[in-house]
């Protein structure tokens, strides 16, 4: 008897994923691309089919790595770059509507980025095609935390009982939200969020890790950690997301403790890698120019994996 795969249909938050999915579906997909990509193979599994890019916050890699990913898959994309201005959201247009909008025009799958947290879902709540959110607010960013995944898969063949740094701006980063529940599936990962006082990691996820009994501490100052690590994953501050008057002052401290400097570099296992979503700042400066060429760093390397990873997704949710 044929058993019926589970189908993702929205890809909405990393919860949503379960750890057979990632180990025999997504993996392997994304490897499949990988592979079809560096023999020049010519794909055209999603010829005649169009995909919408709504970006209603500002993005580079992720609306160009989705397109790009659409176009190698033979789709064409129609993409709205700054839609908080340009589209009808200027002019007071609910997402719902600007969702029904989309559906009666015939697309075959919407990229959503927007600015407050459950935008995604509320798109998918009357969308009859896929919904893949590209970042909602403070929310979540899943395709993003696919490609981290990927990543340190691909370099350590193995999640289970790896140890994590999240470092920076854990309140108000999604990218490391939706990488401790993707994480979280494994079995005894570690985490050490590291993050000044007023931006540690939400409350949420710290339940998630304690409902789930997955070990973690608190912590400020990355040295204290670097050399207990084989994952560390910087973030810079999300300073747009910060309202005037909260206690993080760039003015003072900045990234003290939340930073590689040459001395955190040295600490830091000769086996471990050095991750980062992008954009650097300079803000935190958490990774400065003058380390972006030591081996441990994979920050490119993340952007790579995100074209095969965004095929991978489009070619398993687009019909
Ligand atoms: C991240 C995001 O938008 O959340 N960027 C990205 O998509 N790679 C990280 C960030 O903006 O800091």
């Amino acid at each position: 008897m044929q058993t019926l795969k589970k189908r993702i249909f929205h890809i909405l938050r990393s919860q949503q994923f379960g750890r057979q999915w990632l180990e025999k579906e997504f993996f392997p997909e994304t490897l499949r691309m990988k592979n079809a990509l560096a023999s020049r193979a010519s794909l055209s599994t999603l010829a005649g089919r169009t995909i919408c890019l709504l970006f209603y916050e500002p993005s580079t890699r992720t609306r160009i790595s989705f397109q790009q990913a659409a176009l190698k898959l033979g789709a064409d994309v129609v993409a709205t770059e700054n839609a908080k201005e340009f589209s009808s959201a200027i002019k007071g247009e609910s997402m719902l509507d600007t969702m029904r909008v989309i559906n009666a025009l015939a697309f075959d799958a919407v990229v959503i980025r927007a600015d407050y947290e459950g935008a995604a879902e509320e798109a998918a709540s009357v969308s009859q095609i896929p919904v893949i959110n590209a970042g909602d607010g403070i929310g979540q960013h899943p395709t993003q935390a696919l490609l981290d995944l990927f990543t340190i898969y691909e370099h350590f063949k193995r999640i289970d009982g790896l140890k994590v740094a999240l470092v920076g701006d854990l309140k108000n980063g999604r990218t490391t939200r939706s990488l401790a529940y993707l994480l979280g599936k494994f079995n005894n990962i570690h985490f050490e969020l590291i993050a000044p006082e007023s931006l540690q990691m939400r409350q949420d996820i710290l339940d998630y890790f304690k409902r789930h009994k997955i070990s973690f501490n608190l912590g400020s100052n990355l040295m204290d950690v670097a050399d207990k690590v084989d994952v560390i994953y910087m973030t810079r501050a999300q300073k747009e997301r910060m309202k005037e008057g909260e206690p993080f002052d760039f003015a003072q401290g900045k990234g003290e403790g939340v930073r590689i400097t040459k001395e955190v570099l040295k600490k830091i296992k000769k086996d471990a890698i050095i991750m980062h979503p992008l954009p650097r700042s300079n803000d935190f400066n958490e990774i400065p120019e003058e380390f972006t060429d030591d081996q441990r760093v994979v920050i490119f390397k993340q952007v790579e994996n995100g074209l095969y990873t965004r095929m991978a997704l489009l070619n398993m949710i687009v019909k």
